[in-house]
């Protein structure tokens, strides 16, 4: 979802690197444990809540869909291959190059990591990641990931819902709106240091949107911690937007009465939209939104209203004009 500017940094209109182009797991295995990229791979953590820590790359290859709860989601859709998930990456902090962000974020520092969470509440606090693995349960949620590019992947995350931390910081009556913001620190993040974009990288929902239960800040996925190019060591997951909702490396939360501007939003007002709800029918100006590429899979598949989440998520939006609130 590279905006058109003319920075020389564009990538091709498509924005969608040909399977064939993308480095076999073989040739990344290999290139990443000469370089030592894959050393901040995080320990296996079965039950959840097991303290961090490094496994061998060799530990890559165990990884498979079996290793989770379930082999599908609810509409029997595959696991995306977990080399997918941490090879084919969007972080923008890092580079433009969905293949190279696992190796540029290898060393990025995940821990310790404090969460502040303020603005509108009657309890505002700063929490170290630990601390909220602490105080709520992780669970594994399956779900699909949408990008706003027209590709996308199933994705067993780890996480608990959002809902929990804003209840304990008890947001007052006149928080309307909850905006997020991911570490900003040009001296890890390369992709900082260019002008491009108005970092930090910055994202928003509705208090609503914020409390839904499929909404769940996410520590982890096929079981294990997340790594960075995931957004280590704590992201958002919004299943039925867009992908560039679900904001990664998230260093604040806060509680604030008036609608956020994004990053995306600030970048290219008419491409981007506060809501960026999944939707079929409403084609992003440069492309249509009515198929999409599951990575894994050959050819295309149709788009589902809400990323097929219509039932839990259309009542949120029962009285607006989606194709005004894109
Ligand atoms: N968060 C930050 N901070 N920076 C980013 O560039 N990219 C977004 C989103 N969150 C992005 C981000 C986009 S466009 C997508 S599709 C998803 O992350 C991709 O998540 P994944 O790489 O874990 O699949």
């Amino acid at each position: 979802m590279l905006i058109k500017k003319k920075s020389g940094l564009e990538i091709p209109s498509s924005e969608i690197t040909p399977e064939h182009l993308y480095r076999s797991r073989r040739q990344f295995m290999k290139g990443a444990a000469a370089l030592g990229l894959l050393a901040g791979l995080a320990a296996c953590r079965p039950g959840g809540n097991a303290p961090r820590g490094r496994a061998p790359v060799a530990d890559l290859e165990a990884i498979e869909p079996g290793s989770v709860g379930a082999a599908s989601d609810e509409l029997g859709d595959e696991l995306t291959n977990f080399w997918e998930i941490i090879t084919y990456n969007n972080f923008y902090e890092f580079t433009t190059d969905k293949t190279g962000v696992a190796g540029m974020s290898a060393a990025l520092q995940t821990s310790p990591w404090e969460i502040e969470v303020g603005g509108l509440v009657n309890n505002p606090g700063v929490y170290d990641v630990d601390d909220l693995l602490r105080l709520f349960d992780e669970e594994e949620r399956i779900y699909r990931l949408r990008c706003v590019e027209a590709w996308s992947m199933v994705i067993p995350w780890l996480g608990f819902p959002l809902s929990k931390l804003l209840e304990r910081v008890e947001p007052t009556s006149a928080a309307r709106y909850v905006r997020f913001e991911t570490l900003y620190d040009a001296a890890q993040m390369p992709g900082q240091r260019r002008g491009t974009y108005e970092w930090p990288y910055v994202e928003g929902l509705r208090l609503d949107e914020a409390m839904h239960d499929l909404t769940i800040l996410s520590t982890g996925l096929y079981g294990r911690s997340l790594l960075p190019q995931n957004g280590a060591p704590i992201r958002l997951v919004v299943p039925w937007k867009y992908g560039f909702k679900s904001i990664k490396s998230i260093v604040k939360i806060e509680l604030v009465a008036e609608q956020p501007t994004s990053l995306w939003m600030a970048a290219a007002p008419h491409e981007y939209g506060f809501y960026a709800n999944v939707n079929p029918s409403v084609s992003h100006p440069r492309w249509s939104q009515r198929s999409e590429r599951r990575i894994g899979e050959l050819g295309r598949r149709d788009t589902l209203m809400f990323n097929g989440y219509e039932e839990q998520v259309a009542h949120l939006y029962a009285d607006m004009d989606l194709r005004e609130n894109f």
